[in-house]
């Protein structure tokens, strides 16, 4: 079975439908480590509750962004860390650490990129008046919600709803999608050309 790493900043809620998923049976990995830059996110108390180890690194102490990640990189070698899950981690990853694990590093983004990148996709999307937005899980790369895309679940917007009803759909299938492609890129079944990810069965 293959170890992976949640990085969360935030809520962790992402990191919370993972942990269900592994308990349920549904999601074969186990999940080594959760990561966080920020001491009081959520997301650690959630996989403390879970009895998964959790590993706080504060950025401010380090010299530069490459030294803070070489000692996240340590750690995940000590933990034997396959895969690299990003869910709500507020920091961009410098290309010492997106070249150390190149294809390992997955990222959630509440868009259908390359629309909507940043912060704030799904306020963006909803105030630009698009009729459909959605999911996307994309490997990690040199550039900020860049790299190739593993999977993209569309959501329609309806005219009647307010952004706060459309967030909380799109967390909804935040949820869902992050797990099942997890799954998929651990089976280790797919190639990587370019830009697009080709599974195989
Ligand atoms: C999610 O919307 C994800 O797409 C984005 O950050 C948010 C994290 O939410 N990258 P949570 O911390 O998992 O609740």
């Amino acid at each position: 079975m293959k170890n992976i790493a949640v990085f969360a900043s935030g809520n962790g809620t992402n990191l919370q439908a993972i942990l269900d998923n592994i308990a349920k049976g549904s999601l074969k990995v186990r999940l080594a480590l959760v990561v966080s830059d920020k001491q009081n996110a959520f997301a650690l108390k959630r996989a403390k509750k879970a009895g998964i180890k959790t590993f706080y690194l504060d950025p401010k102490k380090f010299v530069s962004k490459e030294a803070y990640e070489r000692e996240i990189a340590a750690q995940l070698k000590k933990e034997k860390v396959d895969l690299v899950v990003l869910a709500g981690f507020m920091r961009i990853l410098s290309p010492f650490f997106v070249r150390a694990y190149r294809n390992r590093i997955l990222n959630i983004h509440p868009a259908l990129l390359p629309a909507f990148k940043g912060g704030r996709a799904i306020k963006d999307a909803y105030n630009y008046g698009a009729k459909a937005t959605g999911v996307t899980v994309h490997f990690v790369d040199e550039h900020v919600d860049h790299g190739p895309i593993i999977a993209q679940e569309p959501v329609k917007v309806s005219d009647a709803e307010s952004v706060v009803q459309l967030e909380a759909r799109i967390h909804k299938v935040e949820h869902k999608v992050y797990s099942e492609v997890i799954g998929r890129v651990a089976s280790g079944r797919f190639t990587v050309k370019g830009r697009r990810v080709i599974f195989t069965p």
